[in-house]
């Protein structure tokens, strides 16, 4: 029994000499000082040992043990320290997920619009969400009376009737504000959110977002317009993309347009409603102090929305804003 012993310290001091690291140390651990390791085996064979031999064994039984545990514990020290400084990291682990987020799908629309227009020269200009009459209606050619300032399709706030505010139903306030404060010749975007109490559904949503472009200078015409428009659809839709006018009416242009751009989408060539434009009306000139004689523009809205739904496939408005984060994970 002694003799087992010795050789099991030998056999077991050897092989522990030669595991390399916390795995193969691990193992060994097991086979020999684990639970039910040799080294406990050997213990209940103790049992077995001739009375007058059991205290001898007994001793050595309690030797090799303390032997191996130390053994163990140093050549665990010195495996730890002699890897890479600092903790051990396992990258053998999938790792935690941190749920870190991601850009709305929404900002990030508006982003790369407003990259395109920058690099075609506008500059990028702001405005209040809530806004007076003055730049939501009257500069804009929207007079008293005006069908278009119904209160049943603008959120008006309290307030007398001279001086109602109302969250802005359209971005073109903008332009207003931009004439206003910046002497032509002026190359303005401006992106935000605007205001209609729509009922909602698929394609309908009481705040949505819009990007107005303004260009005043000299002799500025239609064909500046319809230049800039196509340069930004084939910027941002790809270069096979297209742009189509068609006659329509809007109060601070003329003529206006709607205007249609060719884009593809998922592989296939669509047109698209994107928004209305046209040249800005002398009686919006005229309510800035900027003389028409002088200088002309053109002017043109966009819905973002329509531009990240149809170029992303989202089917319904909705979603934009449900802050579904399932959802917003895909783009
Ligand atoms: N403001 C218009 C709307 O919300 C869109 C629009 C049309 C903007 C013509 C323009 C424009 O600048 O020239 O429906």
């Amino acid at each position: 029994m002694l003799d087992a012993l010795l050789s099991l310290e030998q056999s077991a001091l050897a092989e522990l000499a030669a595991a390399a690291n916390a795995e193969a140390l691990e193992r060994w651990r097991i086979a020999y000082i684990g639970a039910n390791g040799q080294l406990k085996q050997a213990m209940t064979g103790l049992k077995d040992v001739p009375k007058d031999a059991k205290p001898a064994v007994g001793k050595r039984l309690n030797e090799v043990k303390a032997s191996l545990e130390a053994a163990f514990e140093s050549r665990r020290t010195a495996l730890a320290s002699s890897g890479p400084s600092g903790p051990v990291v396992d990258i053998t682990e999938p790792g935690l997920d941190l749920g870190l987020g991601r850009r709305h799908v929404l900002s990030r629309t508006i982003d790369e619009i407003t990259d395109v227009f920058a690099r075609m020269g506008f500059s990028v200009a702001q405005g209040p969400e809530l806004e007076d009459e003055w730049h939501n209606f009257n500069a804009l050619n929207i007079p008293a009376g005006h069908p278009a300032r119904d209160p049943r399709d603008n959120f008006y706030l309290k307030g007398t009737w001279a001086e109602r505010l109302l969250l802005r139903t359209q971005t073109s306030t903008v332009q207003i504000r931009a004439m206003e404060s910046q002497k032509p010749p002026l190359k303005v975007v401006a992106t935000g959110r605007v205001y209609r109490p729509d009922a909602h559904d698929a394609t309908h949503f009481s705040m949505f977002h819009q990007i107005e472009g303004l260009c005043i200078d000299r002799s500025v015409s239609m064909v500046d317009l319809k230049t800039s428009l196509l340069q930004f659809a084939r910027a941002y839709f790809g270069a096979d993309a297209e742009v189509r006018l068609r006659p329509s009416f809007f109060p601070f242009t003329e003529p206006s347009a709607e205007f249609d751009m060719k884009m593809r989408i998922r592989g296939e060539l669509q047109w698209v409603e994107l928004g209305g434009c046209g040249m800005v009306d002398p009686n919006v000139l005229n309510a800035v102090g900027i003389d028409p004689e002088e200088w002309t523009g053109y002017a043109f809205g966009l819905g973002i929305e329509r531009i990240a739904m149809r170029k992303y496939g989202i089917a319904d408005i909705r979603w934009l804003f449900e802050n579904d984060a399932r959802f917003l994970r895909q783009f």
